[in-house]
């Protein structure tokens, strides 16, 4: 049984998710910083739309779309992208991007994961990257309920993020294995990135897949990666 969405909505204890948990991403310097750090690719990103199937016309919407990247990837195989992000500055920063590659098509939204407004069964192709961890799993679950309401029947949904897939009993070496190679590869201080683990919502595997499905996602593929990242690719059964 699906959640009343709008009812729950209209509740005086939904959460407000305009505002930035651990790190802000409204904060210029973070925005300014952020494409060399993460090393977010074009090619990657065309890969990755090419391999979830997207074409010309079809709806396509990112959430958390950081500095438009996948967004404006998805305007030039011709998409009418929705680059949804609750931070201003992350949204100009995709505005910017999308003018300088000649993307047109991308519709900017600042709105978060609980407060996006796109008609429902209207959307062909959502991804997401590194965002749903501002949302603690109660959230996340509503989240991943208003993402499948959005999507067509049959329509394909990419979550990556930082999910845990190591076991319990090697966090401390995982996490703290984590941290070195982001200071080194990434350029990430620790304390920087101490925050995503002390401050925010990251989860266990077996929590994200037991959300997904609860959502009515179809989990197609899981991939993991460092005992930290993962990616699903999932159906909207049709
Ligand atoms: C780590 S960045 C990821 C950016 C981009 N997806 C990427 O892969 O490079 C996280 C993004 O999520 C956004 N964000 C934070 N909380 C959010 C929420 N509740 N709903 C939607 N986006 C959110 C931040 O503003 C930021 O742009």
């Amino acid at each position: 049984m699906p959640i009343d969405l709008e009812a729950l909505q209209a509740s005086d204890w939904y959460h407000d998710d305009m505002r930035q948990v651990g790190v802000d991403f409204a904060d210029a310097a973070q925005v300014a910083t952020y494409d060399a750090r993460q090393r977010s690719g074009d090619a990657a990103a065309a890969a990755l739309l090419a391999e979830l199937g997207l074409k010309a016309g079809e709806v396509f919407a990112d959430f958390g779309c950081g500095t438009g990247v996948l967004a404006c990837q998805a305007a030039l195989v011709g998409g009418e992208v929705h680059a949804i992000d609750i931070s201003a500055q992350m949204l100009a920063a995709t505005r910017q991007r999308a003018q300088a590659l000649g993307a047109t098509g991308v519709r900017t939204q600042q709105a978060g994961f609980l407060s996006f407004q796109l008609p429902a069964s209207s959307v062909d192709c959502v991804t997401t990257q590194y965002a749903l961890h501002h949302l603690n799993d109660f959230w996340k679950l509503v989240a991943l309920q208003r993402i499948f309401a959005a999507l067509k029947p049959g329509a394909s949904f990419m979550l990556r993020d930082v999910v845990y897939s190591c076991p319990p009993s090697h966090l401390k070496e995982t996490v703290d294995a984590w941290l070195r190679w982001m200071q080194e590869e990434r350029g990430y201080s620790r304390e920087e990135n101490v925050t995503h683990v002390r401050d925010e919502h990251s989860t266990f595997t077996w929590v994200m897949e037991g959300l997904l499905e609860r959502a009515g996602f179809q989990v197609q593929q899981a991939r993991y990666a460092r005992g930290v990242y993962a990616t699903y690719l999932c159906r909207r059964p049709g």
